[in-house]
């Protein structure tokens, strides 16, 4: 079965098909002819995740899913959200975004947060499932560690006693939300062709 992953990120397409094996044929959005910029305008990390997967499917008729994430920060009433990409300005820069997290929870005592990625799944028009993995851990005062991407390294997860960005790539995929969120998705996807 030929499946879409709306994601030209090579990490995650990598990570995905190896949790899937042999029996889901996982074509990326340039594999499909898909070249353009998806669209990300509902404002929600759900609802930009479905508004991705459905515009591919709407427009090139394949099974298709996508993914969106963010990291919430409880105190931030759940900022920096859908917009954890561009907290700091359109420059997308991973450190100007945790230096600015840092700088607005310099005096927040409660430093609770999350990280979450819904992953939706389009099979047709009115087929559209949704799974969600989370991360709950906390917002450190200062960086630790070198590895990973974005707030990994300000981001301790609950329970440990070291950041993401300490971790091997390994070590976090075995907790971290987008892979809580990719085996549901996989379970979905296995259980389904079994019915079939
Ligand atoms: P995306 O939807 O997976 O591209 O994630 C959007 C943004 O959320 C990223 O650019 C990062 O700033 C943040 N983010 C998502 N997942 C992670 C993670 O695993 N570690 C650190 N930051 C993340």
């Amino acid at each position: 079965m030929e499946i879409c992953f709306a994601t030209n990120n090579k990490n995650k397409l990598h990570e995905v098909k190896a949790l899937l094996g042999n029996e889901f044929h996982i074509l990326s959005l340039a594999e499909i002819g898909c070249h353009e910029e998806l669209p990300e305008t509902t404002g929600t990390i759900a609802g930009n995740s479905r508004q991705k997967a459905e515009y591919v499917f709407s427009r090139y008729g394949i099974t298709c899913f996508a993914d969106d994430s963010g990291l919430q920060v409880n105190a931030l009433q759940g900022a920096p959200g859908v917009d954890s990409a561009f907290y700091a300005g359109p420059q997308k820069n991973d450190q100007d975004n945790v230096a600015l997290l840092l700088r607005n929870m310099q005096h927040v005592a409660d430093r609770s947060a999350n990280f979450i990625t819904i992953i939706t799944l389009v099979k047709g028009t009115n087929d559209v499932s949704q799974f969600e993995g989370i991360l709950n851990g906390e917002i450190t005062r200062q960086t630790c560690g070198t590895n990973g991407f974005g707030y990994d390294p300000v981001f301790r997860p609950a329970g440990l006693s070291i950041n993401l960005a300490e971790m091997s790539r390994e070590e976090k995929n075995k907790i971290s939300h987008r892979a809580k969120a990719v085996e549901k998705l996989v379970r979905f996807l296995i259980g389904h062709q079994t019915n079939q």
